[in-house]
């Protein structure tokens, strides 16, 4: 921003401290002067009506008053400006900061020395912010890098597909096809994938009342056939929890809690249970699954964007992008729920999911869920 050019905060503190020095001063002489007229008498009458005594005194008080202000008022400047600079180095200390900041280099700190005062603790908070600003970049940065390593894998393969295409004709035109579309769609895949992350990360969707165990019936019915592929029991229990957000985005994140718990199961005979419930103004919803034993330490980075638990899964062509918590986890953010992963003792998964609830229903949501299940 362009400003007009202004006096200097020490300028103006210097000012300040040397006036009100000077108007203190002032006073206090005419304080003495108020005194000192009151003990020399008044008994003589002289030049133009004044006695000579007071005449003398106005004279010396006078000058001597004159040259302590002028002292004063040199003193003033001189200790206000050391003592304004004092005060406001560390103000710039942290605007160096700031501007280092602005640069682009978000790894300077102020680290202000020093007991707790107002500057030490806008100083802190400053640290603090630069802090959850470079974590921030540096995981935008990886996650960039990770997405366009993904990205680039499927392309990769289509480019070898199609080379060894042109270099032998003879080959089986149909499994080349078929291999290609397989790729292309992954590659699809992903990219909606990232999309929906970053729509889901810019909270720009309109809310509007839904009912937590209808979405859990809509998205366990999509995935009943992908569960009984797997010799999977799909179970869903509880009642009508309701919730307000985006129906849209609760849906992709149900389904895909339940994918990842149909998929990362046992090989045969798994379960799956998704229960709601309310609880006081929580809506909570249960994504719970039998499955391998899952390390603790893995557990708290499964929600990492391109965070898979095992390579193993890797050629499973259900197992996701590896971006399934992540957007798990950011429409549960967008929507101010929290997310809990706990693995199982015996082996899988249990996710908890807490979004704020309304206590009563709408008759308009209702109704609309009515009809819904009526189609
Ligand atoms: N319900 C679950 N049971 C066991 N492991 C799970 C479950 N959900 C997720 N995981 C682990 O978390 C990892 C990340 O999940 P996700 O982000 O959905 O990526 P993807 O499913 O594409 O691998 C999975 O690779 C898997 O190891
Ligand atoms: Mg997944």
């Amino acid at each position: 921003m362009n400003r007009r050019p202004g006096l200097s905060a020490r300028l103006k503190l210097t000012i300040s401290y040397a006036g009100f020095l000077l108007l203190t001063s002032a006073l206090l002489l005419a304080v003495v002067w108020v005194f000192l007229l009151r003990y020399v008498p008044d008994n003589q009458q002289g030049l133009l009506g004044i006695s000579p005594n007071r005449y003398l005194l106005v004279r010396i008080f006078g000058r001597a008053a004159a040259i302590a202000l002028a002292v004063l008022l040199v003193f003033g400047l001189v200790g206000g400006w050391i003592l304004a600079g004092r005060m406001l180095a560390p103000l710039t200390q942290i605007a160096d900061a700031a501007r280092m900041a602005s640069n682009g280099s978000l790894s300077h700190r102020i680290r202000m020395e020093g007991r707790n005062d107002e500057f030490r603790e806008l100083a802190d908070v400053f640290d603090t912010m630069l802090e959850q600003l470079e974590s921030h970049v540096t995981e935008q940065q990886r996650f960039a890098a990770n997405a366009s390593h993904e990205l680039r894998t499927p392309l990769a393969i289509s480019q070898t597909l199609l080379d060894v295409a042109r270099n032998d004709p003879t080959r089986d035109q149909d499994e080349l096809i078929e291999r290609l579309h397989t790729v292309n769609t992954r590659a699809i895949d992903l990219t909606e994938a990232l999309l929906l992350l970053s729509r889901a990360d810019r909270r720009s969707f309109t809310r509007e009342p839904v009912d937590l165990s209808l979405i859990a019936e809509e998205a366990t019915e999509t995935l009943l056939p992908l569960a009984e592929q797997r010799q999977i029991t799909l179970d869903v229990t509880g009642g009508t929890t309701q919730t307000v957000g985006s129906a849209a985005l609760i849906l992709r994140m149900v389904t895909n809690l339940v994918q990842n718990a149909i998929v990362h199961n046992l090989p045969a005979g798994g379960t799956v249970t998704v229960h709601t419930e309310s609880q006081h103004d929580t809506s909570v919803l249960r994504v719970e699954n039998t499955g391998h034993p899952l390390p603790p330490e893995l557990v708290p980075i499964l929600t990492e964007p391109f965070q898979r638990g095992t390579e193993r899964i890797r050629t499973d062509e259900h197992a996701g992008v590896g971006l399934g918590l992540a957007i798990v986890h950011s429409i549960v953010r967008a929507h101010d729920g929290t997310l809990d992963l706990t693995p199982r003792p015996t082996g899988g998964l249990l996710v908890t999911i807490r979004l704020p609830g309304i206590p009563q229903a709408s008759s308009r949501t209702r109704e609309r869920d009515d009809l819904r299940l009526e189609h």
